[in-house]
């Protein structure tokens, strides 16, 4: 393991104060039904006989809120591989926290939608893989699972949550996005997030298969911009860019370690959803070091907060504290050095190689996918 800074400083050698998180995501299975060939749980799934009992998620939520954690984003994999997610939920509720269920809408019956109402679920977020049947069960890799998804997006409005529509956009579906913006729209949601797919992790696997165009990447652009114009007051739209094919890179997480944490199957509290790609960080876990301690002391959290640990052209960038040097598990895939200024950044050295990678990606003929599927047992 490299050194960590147990501490974070600014250029001038100033310690950096760690903010409050806002929010954080509890994963609280790595189980699946859908097998995204862009999925962004680490490629080291946790097996289901490690996941943590209700019992220690009770009191992580309650060790959040003191920290001054907002709300919750109970996730995956699939929450509803858990059967006992009301628990979970429930206990996230009376610690304070404003829940959020992010699921696939597979495997969770309108019976059980209702029982996770009772249980303290303020608002749901629903995935889309595509606007058609036969273009959403191909992507998820889960045949039905359109059908499923519709009608767990008709209780959903019927039951009374507000809703969220989650788009993972790629070179196979971009084309499709003012389509899925008005299927959103059609099933109530207040709010859609359309997100590019991110390249570390598993989707790096399908980088010929999901590497939009440039020209993509623009018409997303258009289109997103179009819409929020056209749905203000009505539904909120969050983008996240192909930034491969943009000049900056997006400030990923808002910074290392400034707003919010993620909080493993098994207990691993990670900065970000991709910090495990990572290889010589080391991350501590709540079930052995209190959730307040992690986030102000831990090597990781203070690994990249504050601006000391940039290298150039990052230190004497205008930008460092706008988007902090772009994202970390980008740096690290991309050049194999999370410590290096994020390579899809113009200002990077190895801007002209990423892009170059991208251009032959996005032309590609395409392929099939390579799907992400727990392995048996798991
Ligand atoms: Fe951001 Fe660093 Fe690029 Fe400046 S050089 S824009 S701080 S990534
Ligand atoms: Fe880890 Fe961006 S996904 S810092």
């Amino acid at each position: 393991m490299k050194d960590l800074p147990a501490e974070a400083r600014d250029l001038d050698g100033h310690p950096v104060t760690p903010g409050l998180p806002m929010a954080m995501l509890a994963e609280v299975t790595h189980r699946c039904p859908l097998a995204c060939p862009y999925c962004s749980n680490p490629v080291e799934l946790t097996r289901a006989a490690a996941e943590m009992p209700p019992e220690d998620w009770a009191r992580i939520f309650r060790e959040a809120a003191a920290l001054g954690v907002l709300q919750v984003h109970v996730s995956g994999g699939e929450p509803g591989a858990r059967r006992d997610l009301a628990q979970i939920v429930a206990s996230a509720r009376a610690a304070g926290l404003y829940v959020n269920l992010i699921t696939s809408g597979i495997g969770i019956t309108r019976a059980r939608l209702e029982e996770l109402d009772q249980a303290g679920v303020d608002h749901v977020q629903l995935s889309l893989q595509g606007i058609r049947p036969d273009m959403a069960d191909r992507i998820s890799g889960h045949p039905g699972s359109w059908g499923k998804k519709m009608a767990f997006a008709g209780w959903v409005a019927e039951i009374g949550f507000p809703l969220t529509i989650n788009a993972v956009v790629h070179r196979q579906n971009m084309e499709r996005l003012p389509d899925m913006i008005d299927l959103a729209e059609t099933l109530g949601a207040r709010r859609i997030e359309v997100a590019t797919v991110q390249f570390h992790g598993w989707a790096d696997l399908n980088r010929a298969a999901l590497m939009p165009t440039r020209e993509q990447a623009g018409f997303a652009r258009r289109v997103v911009n179009d819409a929020r114009i056209r749905l203000r007051g009505r539904m909120v739209i969050d983008y996240v860019p192909a930034d491969h094919h943009a000049i900056h890179p997006k400030a990923c997480m808002g910074g290392w370690g400034s707003t919010g944490l993620n909080v493993a199957p098994d207990g691993t509290v990670l900065p970000c959803h991709a910090a495990a790609s990572i290889p010589w960080m080391r991350f501590e876990n709540a079930r052995e070091r209190s959730l307040g301690d992690i986030w102000r002391l831990s090597n990781s959290f203070n690994a990249f907060r504050g601006t000391a640990w940039m290298p150039e052209p990052c230190r004497s960038c205008e930008r460092k504290t706008v988007d902090f040097g772009g994202c970390r598990c980008q740096a690290m895939a991309l050049a194999g050095d999370a410590r290096a200024t994020d390579p899809v950044c113009s200002r990077s050295p190895l801007h002209a190689q990423v892009v170059a990678r991208a251009e032959e990606d996005a032309a590609a003929v395409e392929t099939g996918f390579t799907y992400r599927r727990m392995k048996k047992g798991g």
